[in-house]
């Protein structure tokens, strides 16, 4: 026992639920590797700015959730609420899009900090796998991150995430959109925050989900109405291409999401079994982004899943397997000679690929034979004075209670054979 608690929004990931978060992201990981995205890794502090440029002074991300701190030196630094600004950061920096083919291809994995309000899949500190494609105009980039965003899912036994999918337009089309939206807006009786929101922020009032306030936007102007020929055009493709796909989605034209970045496509994964927090994941289009932070023209899209609600939603479809197996041989020495005879076997398999623990310490047969059962071991490996005078140890089948004498210079390759 100890005094000290995890902070208030975060959780310890251990053994034995730890495993499933690492076996998550890896999934994730894997699916976008197989497109070309390789890894990234910024620094998890930035420097604010580049937050409140990118993610948008109107967001409540930028307003109430950021972990803002002042450095020794008097630098204003804050914890990374999200990845795509630092991502495209790192990426301007290094001059990667002069670097070589374009789009430039990166995912990352990493923790994010929001001071948001603890609840179920509500975390202060929470995990995300990303994809970012960085300098491309292709509808089909879109369509790629949106089928492998798909295809992680469903490789994980996940069956009950929807997709819901929307286009805010662009440069063209999004002011006049905007501009009616607000003069809608005005008409409403709204209370005085939400108000100045119209003169901010408008399509955030689009996703207000007191009753009062969706009661009042039945006759909204709709974006879809909006779009110009481009976006129009753009949006179809996209919409073509995962149909093609088989990619089931939903249309949510009230899907504005809580990052002032995006432009055209925008999508979220959503799952019912997460309580009050639906979406596994999100993302969209920033054609603009680039130039927002000093950098040149660099039209881009991506991604990022909440590892956190992806477990929890594993957990509700059933589907999250428990570790528990932690090695597959576990040794069990019974006096001082075969300490070192198993200590060295132990090694050996290890360096041949076979996951393998010893009892450490002097105990008696069984406790023991207690900590080979609780490894969740498929063998033990056990000997005692005796068997080591006849050069043998016993190879025990921990399911099956089996066991079998093997030669001392036989461990090794009967037991490859026995798990190959
Ligand atoms: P986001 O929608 O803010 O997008 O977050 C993506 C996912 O992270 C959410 O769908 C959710 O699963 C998870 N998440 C967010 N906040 C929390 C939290 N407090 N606790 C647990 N999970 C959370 C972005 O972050 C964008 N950067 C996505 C993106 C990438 N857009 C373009 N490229």
């Amino acid at each position: 026992m100890t005094t000290f608690r995890a902070p208030k929004g975060t959780f310890d990931l251990l053994p034995p639920d730890s495993a499933a978060f690492l076996a998550v992201r890896e999934a994730m990981a894997r699916t976008v590797r197989l497109a070309g995205y390789q890894y990234a890794e910024t620094p998890v502090f930035e420097d604010t700015a580049l937050f409140k440029r990118g993610v948008g002074e109107s967001t409540d991300i930028v307003n109430k959730e950021m972990y803002t701190f002042t450095s020794q030196g008097g630098d204003s630094l804050t914890l990374r609420p999200e990845g795509t600004a630092s991502v495209l950061r790192a990426a301007l920096q290094a001059n990667l899009h002069k670097a070589g083919q374009l789009p430039v291809k990166l995912y990352y994995s990493g923790s994010y900090f929001r001071y948001e309000k603890p609840q179920k899949g509500r975390y202060r500190h929470f995990s995300q796998v990303g994809a970012e494609a960085l300098g491309s105009e292709d509808p089909q980039v879109d369509a790629e991150l949106i089928i492998l965003a798909v295809d992680a899912f469903r490789g994980l036994g996940l069956t009950n995430v929807k997709l819901l999918l929307n286009s805010l337009g662009d440069a063209t089309c999004r002011p006049v959109y905007r501009a009616a939206l607000q003069e809608f807006l005005r008409g409403l009786d709204l209370d005085e925050a939400t108000r100045a929101r119209i003169e901010i922020n408008p399509l955030r009032v689009l996703d207000d989900k007191r009753p009062e306030v969706r009661a009042q936007l039945a006759g909204a102007p709709m974006i879809g109405d909006y779009l110009c020929e481009d976006c129009k055009a753009f949006h179809a493709e996209v919409r073509e291409l995962l149909t093609d796909a088989g990619v089931a989605f939903e249309d949510d034209p009230n899907l504005v999401r809580g990052l002032d970045y995006y432009t055209r496509t925008t999508f979220e994964f959503v799952h019912d079994g997460l309580g009050s927090q639906s979406a596994v994941g999100g993302g969209g289009r920033y054609d603009g982004l680039s130039e927002l932070l000093g950098g040149p023209a660099l039209p881009s899209v991506g991604w990022a899943l909440g590892v956190d609600r992806t477990v929890l939603a594993m957990e509700a479809e059933g589907v999250l397997e428990k570790e528990t197996s932690r090695v597959e041989v576990f040794a069990v020495p019974l006096g001082e000679q075969a300490r070192r005879l198993l200590f060295g076997v132990v090694r050996d398999l290890r360096r041949l690929g076979v996951s393998a623990d010893i009892v450490f310490g002097t105990r008696g047969v069984k406790g023991a034979m207690k900590a080979a059962d609780r490894s969740g071991a498929r063998y033990a490996l056990v000997a005692g004075e005796r068997d080591l005078a006849d050069n043998l140890v016993q190879l025990k089948d921990l399911a099956s209670g089996e066991q079998i004498p093997v030669a001392l210079d036989q461990i090794i390759p009967t037991i490859k054979e026995k798990l190959s």
